[in-house]
């Protein structure tokens, strides 16, 4: 098929376009690299020997969408592009409803001029809200979100379901991803975050490799096993495997939602002993206050893709620790863009 990704150079669009790729599917890429380096691309091309048509451009533009749509046949959208911060997107609440819930508008309207009407977009566990028993299942319903981030992936989520429902030709695939984590294990593209990460995996991975001192564990006083949260750590590379899988829903009409996840939760002093044991190196923490917004613990019910798509992940906790450093130790600065 013929697959235009927006968002593409990032984290996680990366990886499935490696993925794309080696499973013999072409690829067009749209992205405006404001979270991102061209550099993941080039080296998406070298590990594979394929080439990637690269649009630097928004994704709430217009017209640049449409040249796309003229200049080549696509068969499906894969959407990652949007703005991904939590605690950023309490501050620019106005960003996050722009890029991820306007830019998805104009994505819609852009492909259903060109006829274009298979679509996979990038949701969160977090639609399923504050108040959700775990594990989370497909069949509940989206709960309150606790933030304008989490807020525009549910919004994104209805608006894709309507234009379903409108029009019977449309495919809309919901992907809810859990907490990705790892690389590629050529160590070639990776995480690369702005700035200090807010995210756990690649703040051990800095910390590692000496970029911070020492991490922080939000609160060790929750009523889990160890008292630190737990949640559900997928591997990229299945993620992206599972985009991948998840074309094949795209050729029955409606709306499809799937967890992607491993169906396990792993805690924070868990992820420390994994990584420590995995790689060698000593992480230095401390006990931090709990971090506002927080959920004890939660992690997927990940049969239905299993059952629908045959995806399910494959990778462990050490091979996420494993690919991680790996990528952290060649690229220490990341892409350096
Ligand atoms: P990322 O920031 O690495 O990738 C997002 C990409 O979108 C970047 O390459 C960025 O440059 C691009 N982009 C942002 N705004 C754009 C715009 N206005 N126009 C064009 N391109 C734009 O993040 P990621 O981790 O790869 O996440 C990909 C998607 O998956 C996002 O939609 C994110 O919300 C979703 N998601 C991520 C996680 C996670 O933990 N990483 C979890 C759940 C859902
Ligand atoms: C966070 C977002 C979520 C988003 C996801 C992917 C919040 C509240 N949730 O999920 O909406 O979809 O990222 O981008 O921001 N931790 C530490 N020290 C750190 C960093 C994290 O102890 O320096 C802990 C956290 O308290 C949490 C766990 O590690 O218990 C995982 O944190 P993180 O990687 O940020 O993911 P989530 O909070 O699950």
């Amino acid at each position: 098929m013929n697959i235009l990704v927006t968002g593409g150079a990032g984290y996680i669009g990366s990886h499935t376009v490696l993925e794309l790729l080696t499973s013999g599917h072409n690829v067009v890429v749209l992205d405006n690299l404001c979270n991102a380096s061209a550099e993941s691309l080039k080296r998406v091309e070298q590990l594979t020997g394929k080439a990637v048509t690269f649009y630097k451009a928004d994704i709430r533009d217009r017209a640049a969408l449409d040249k796309v749509f003229k200049s080549h046949r696509i068969d499906a959208v894969i959407h990652f592009a949007g703005l991904k911060a939590v605690g950023e997107s309490v501050a620019k609440p106005l960003d996050y409803y722009s890029v991820n819930v306007g830019g998805s508008v104009v994505l819609a309207q852009a492909m259903a001029q060109a006829g274009v009407t298979k679509l996979i977009f990038s949701s969160s566990a977090t639609v399923y809200g504050e108040d959700a028993p775990v594990p989370y299942k497909e069949t509940m319903p989206r709960g309150k979100t606790s933030n304008p981030y989490g807020t525009s992936k549910a919004m994104i989520e209805q608006i894709l379901t309507d234009i379903s429902i409108a029009d019977p030709q449309w495919s809309v695939v919901l992907l809810r991803y859990f907490n990705p984590v790892g690389a590629h294990p050529s160590g070639q593209i990776g995480e690369d975050p702005q700035g200090i990460p807010n995210n756990l995996m690649p703040f051990i991975a800095q910390v590692a490799v000496g970029r911070r001192e020492c991490l922080s564990i939000f609160g060790d006083d929750y009523d889990t096993e160890d008292g630190t949260c737990e949640r559900d750590y997928v591997h990229v590379v299945d993620l992206a495997k599972g985009h991948v899988s998840a074309l094949q829903a795209t050729e029955r009409s409606g709306t499809h939602i799937y967890n992607l996840g491993t169906g396990t939760g792993t805690s924070v002093k868990q992820m420390v002993e994994a990584f420590e044991r995995v790689t060698g190196v000593t992480i230095p923490y401390q006990i931090a206050p709990r971090r506002a917004g927080d959920l004890p613990a939660f992690w997927a019910d990940a049969s239905k893709a299993g059952k629908e798509l045959g995806w399910c992940a494959e990778l462990g906790i050490e091979d996420m620790m494993r690919d991680t450093w790996r990528w952290q130790q060649n690229n220490p600065t990341g892409y350096s863009r």
